[in-house]
């Protein structure tokens, strides 16, 4: 479903839900990673950019405190909570454990959303209605769950009128919702770009201070392919939090070991040459390449932004393929399915660069292909991969959407 088709469905089925019609329609894009993989949580730099597809909301307040969820994915089914309800927390009590509302259960990113705001001091004065829809593929690494947070945010802040709640506000409200009600150790990337992208651009985004600027993505003849190996990122969220505490021991002991007097607040603090002079201090093998990547992956994010803007596609396509490289042997979040589309995607001529996208573990591929090699690029990558694996792939031509917003 697409644009007025999709809106129209979604009244449609809101009246047919809840009767009457909904106060707003709400929009949060999912959002593509070009490159800076696994460095938003090191201090780093990302540069992502939303997507044109994400998640949207039909919602009304309601004048009690019942909140009713229903999601058209989910087969329109409604599930009912009060604010005053001891599970939703809002008092600020509860460890992350008991805060987990039950495992799988969709809506623990929607209420985690509400817990976040009530933890900043925006308290809702009231319950509401609310029907999602999302047209981002589950589990391929678009972040899905993030629009969802990001789409939650801005619907409280417009029916509830929180003006100061800020679009950076946002993002930080939905990754505090992941981390804490979903338990996955995410960083703040996903929610920047659902909250913050601009069409036809890129953010980059130094994760340490929250700097950002927008780069705009002149490809030239060039088109950015996602390719969904249709793997799904199941238990990536235990894998993910390994690497995040992988990379925190790793800091530590170079933070123990420093001589100098220097301040090593993150990973992302140190240049490559500045972690060269210090590696020796990390004896395990396994930490001291999941600290290298982290650290050379934000080098190369710099260079990647440095060579778009001065019109250097081709550059920007070889650090996307030592950012794969390194993600698949360095940092171990790649799979072999990934590793085939990237491998074989590599020698079909015209593909200026290809790596793994998102937090791995399976999920999509991005790759930057010249304009007229995209469709030989898509049939033959997708005839090889379903002989090879029996799947069959999905090609996304996506274009750099607009952040967060109302839609009426
Ligand atoms: C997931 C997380 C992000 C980021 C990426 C890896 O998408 O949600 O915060 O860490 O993985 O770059």
């Amino acid at each position: 479903m697409k644009g007025k088709e999709l809106i129209g469905n979604l009244e449609q089925t809101f009246s047919q839900l809840y009767g009457g019609k909904a106060d707003g329609i709400f929009f949060a894009p999912g959002r593509v990673n070009l490159i800076g993989e696994h460095t938003d949580y090191n201090g780093g730099h990302v540069f992502p950019c939303a997507l044109t597809i994400g998640s949207y909301a039909a919602a009304r307040k309601r004048e009690d405190r019942m909140i009713r969820f229903a999601s058209m994915n989910i087969r329109s089914e409604v599930t009912e909570i009060s604010l005053d309800d001891p599970a939703l927390h809002l008092d600020g009590s509860g460890t992350r454990e008991d805060l987990a509302l039950g495992a799988n259960d969709w809506t623990n990113y929607p209420k985690g959303v509400i817990w976040a705001f009530a933890k900043a001091g925006d308290r809702l004065p009231s319950g509401f209605d609310v029907l999602y829809y999302g047209n981002i593929p589950a589990g391929s690494g678009l972040s899905s769950s993030a629009s969802l947070e990001v789409l939650t945010g801005l619907m409280l802040r417009e029916l509830f009128a929180f003006p100061k709640v800020s679009g950076v506000d946002l993002a930080i409200r939905g990754q505090q919702a992941e981390n804490i009600y979903v338990g996955m150790n995410c960083g703040i990337m996903d929610q920047f770009a659902s909250a913050m992208g601009k069409e036809a651009n890129a953010i980059f985004l130094d994760t340490n201070t929250l700097e950002y600027t927008y780069a705009p993505l002149l490809l030239k003849d060039a088109k950015i392919v996602v390719t969904n190996s249709k793997v799904k990122h199941q238990l990536a969220s235990s894998d993910y939090n390994t690497r995040r505490s992988e990379c925190e021991k790793a800091l530590s002991i170079l933070q123990a070991a420093e001589k100098s007097g220097k301040e090593i607040p993150s990973l992302g603090s140190l240049t490559p040459e500045e972690f060269e002079a210090r590696k020796s201090a990390i004896d395990d093998p396994v930490l001291l390449r999941r600290a290298m990547h982290a650290v050379c992956e934000n080098a190369r994010t710099i260079e990647a932004v440095d060579a778009l803007k001065s019109g250097d596609i081709h550059r920007f396509g070889e650090l996307m393929n030592a950012s794969h490289d390194s993600l698949q042997y360095d940092y171990e979040v790649s799979c072999p399915e990934i590793d085939v589309l990237v491998e074989e995607g590599r020698k079909i001529s015209g593909v200026i660069g290809t790596r793994i996208t998102g937090g791995g573990f399976g999920g999509c591929t991005v790759s930057i292909v010249r304009t007229d090699a995209v469709e030989p690029f898509c049939e033959r990558l997708g005839k090889i991969y379903k002989e090879k694996y029996g799947l069959d792939a999905e090609f996304y031509v996506v274009d750099a959407g607009e952040g967060a917003h109302r839609i009426s």
